[in-house]
C-alpha cells in the first residue's frame, strides 16, 4: 500500500485521545440506527422492481379446495385430454398465492435420459457432466429442473419421449410458465446469456432454426428439437396432442410417416414432425404462435462451434483487463449482475454463427454419447474432445466464481487456483 504522505502514520487505538473514542461511539450508533431503519422500510423501487425480494415460496401450503388435481378425469398422460386448462392454471395459482409473483415469467428445466445405463464406457460419465451443466445454469438463474428417466410412455420411445414428458412436466408445474426441453446431450456453454423472454409475448412456442429451411425448401434440418421452449398453457396442451398424433402411440402414425416423407422427404421422427407442423401451420392459429429463434443459439450446432471457443476465451479474458469491475470477484447468487455489466462489452460480438459471443446452447447431434453410435460423419474420439472442451469452457465459467479455472480446456481434471484481480 502506498500512503500518500510519507510521515503519515496510521493511527492506533492507543493515540487516538477521549473526544474521537466518543465520537467514534456516536458514529457507530447512527450507523446501527441507519441500518435498522433501511431494514425495517419497505424498498421504494423507482425504475425497477430488482429490489424487491422474491417472498419466499410457501411449500407447506395446500388449501383443502379443489383443484384440477382433484377430478378424476384430470391425468397426466396424452390419453387423458384436458380443456380450459388456462382458467384451471389460474385457479390454482390463486389458492397458493405465494407462488404468484413471477409466474409469468418462471422456468422449468426438462431433460431426460433412458432408464439403463449407457452403452457406450464414457457415456454415462458424459451424461452425469451435462446435467451437472444444467444445474449450474439453474442455480445461478434460478431456475428449476426436471430429469426424467423414465418411459412415461411406452408407446413414445427414443426422440419420441420427450412429448409426454413436457406434458407431465407442464401440469406437474402450473407455477412454471414456461417448460424449457433440453436434450441430454446439449450443454450451456453461455452461463450468463438469458432467454429473451419479454420478445415471446405473443408466442407459446419457441424453436431455434432457419425459417426459409423450414418454410421454403422443406428440410426437416431446418430446425432442431433438442431444445426448445413451450408455454405452459391450453394451446400448448393441444399442440402437444398433434405432435403426438404424428408418433408411434397413433392410430395415424403410419398415415403421417408418409406425409413427412413426401413432403419432408425424410423418415417420420420428433423433428420432421415438428417440422411439418410448423410448415402447414404457418399462417394458421398454431402456426402464430410458433416462432423459429434465428437471434442466438438456443440450440447450436457442435461442429461449428466447438473451434470457436478458444479464441472466444481469449476475447472475454481481453474485455475483462480493461473493465475491473468484470475482474471483481463475487457471490456466485449475484452473478446475473455481472452479466448484465458484460453486455456493452459484447455489442459488436455478433451471435451465432462466426460471432465472438459466447454460444448460448452446444448440441452434439449426432455424437450420441450414451449408445456410442456417432454419426459416421464424426470419430467417437473427436466427440469425446468436443464435449470435453464445451463442457470444461461452459464448467470455468461457474468454477471462476468458486476461485478455479481449467487453464486446458481439453483437461477436464486439471484446475488452477484463480489469483486476486484475475487476469490482470
Ligand atoms: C482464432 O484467432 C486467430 C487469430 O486472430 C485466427 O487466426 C484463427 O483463425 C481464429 N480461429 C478460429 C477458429 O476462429
Ligand atoms: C491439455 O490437456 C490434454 C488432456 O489432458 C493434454 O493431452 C494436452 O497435452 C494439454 N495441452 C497442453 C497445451 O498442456
Amino acid at each position: 500500500m502506498v500512503f500518500a504522505h510519507a510521515n503519515w502514520r496510521k493511527p492506533t487505538l492507543r493515540t487516538l485521545d477521549r473526544p474521537s473514542i466518543f465520537l467514534a461511539g456516536a458514529l457507530s450508533a447512527l450507523l446501527i440506527l441507519w441500518v435498522f431503519f433501511f431494514l425495517s422500510t419497505p424498498f421504494q423501487p423507482t425504475t425497477c422492481s430488482c429490489t424487491r425480494p422474491d417472498p419466499a415460496f410457501n411449500l407447506q401450503f395446500d388449501p383443502p379446495v379443489s383443484t384440477f388435481y382433484d377430478d378424476p378425469s384430470f391425468g397426466y398422460t396424452l390419453d387423458t385430454r384436458i380443456t380450459n386448462y388456462d382458467f384451471k392454471r389460474q385457479t390454482w395459482l390463486k389458492l397458493h398465492p405465494s407462488f404468484q409473483p413471477k409466474s409469468g415469467t418462471r422456468v422449468l428445466i426438462v431433460t431426460g435420459t433412458r432408464s439403463t445405463p449407457c452403452k457406450s464406457r464414457t457415456g454415462d460419465h458424459f451424461l452425469l457432466r451435462f446435467y451437472r451443466n444444467k444445474v449450474d445454469y439453474c442455480r445461478i438463474h434460478g431456475y428449476d429442473i426436471f430429469y426424467n428417466n423414465v418411459l412415461l410412455d411406452p408407446k413414445m420411445p427414443s426422440c419420441w419421449a420427450k412429448i409426454p414428458t413436457v406434458r407431465a412436466a407442464m401440469v406437474a408445474h402450473p407455477e412454471a410458465e414456461w417448460i424449457w426441453w433440453l436434450d441430454e446431450d446439449a450443454a450451456f456453454t453461455d452461463m450468463e446469456f438469458k432467454i429473451p423472454f419479454e420478445k415471446y409475448k405473443d408466442y407459446n412456442f419457441i424453436v431455434h432454426g432457419w425459417p426459409r429451411e423450414v418454410y421454403e425448401r422443406k428440410s426437416w434440418l431446418g430446425l432442431n428439437a433438442g431444445s426448445f421452449l413451450i408455454r405452459n398453457c391450453q394451446w400448448s396442451l393441444d399442440f402437444l396432442d398433434s405432435w403426438a398424433d404424428m408418433g408411434p402411440r397413433s392410430a395415424n402414425f403410419g398415415k403421417w410417416a408418409g406425409v413427412l416423407s413426401d413432403v419432408f422427404r425424410h423418415e417420420s421422427d420428433d423433428q420432421t414432425a415438428l417440422g411439418y407442423l410448423l410448415l402447414k401451420d404457418h399462417q394458421k392459429w398454431f402456426g402464430k404462435k410458433m416462432l423459429i429463434e434465428t437471434g442466438y443459439y438456443l440450440e447450436g450446432y457442435w461442429v461449428s462451434i466447438v473451434d470457436t471457443l478458444k479464441n472466444i476465451t481469449e476475447r472475454y479474458l481481453e474485455i475483462e483487463t480493461t473493465a475491473a469491475m468484470l475482474r471483481r470477484r463475487h457471490a456466485e447468487k449475484v452473478s446475473e449482475r455481472y452479466g448484465v455489466l458484460r453486455e456493452p462489452s459484447l455489442k459488436d460480438a455478433g451471435n451465432e454463427f462466426g460471432s465472438w459471443r459466447r454460444p448460448f446452447v452446444t448440441h452434439f447431434a449426432g455424437c450420441q454419447p450414451c449408445n456410442g453410435k456417432h454419426n459416421p460423419l464424426f470419430t467417437g474420439e473427436g466427440c469425446r474432445d468436443a464435449m470435453n472442451k464445451a463442457l470444461n469452457f461452459a464448467d470455468n465459467q461457474v468454477l471462476r466464481n468458486y476461485g478455479f479455472v481449467h487453464r486446458n480446456l481439453s483437461d477436464t481434471s486439471g484446475v488452477s487456483p484463480l489469483p486476486f484481480d484475475y487476469p490482470v
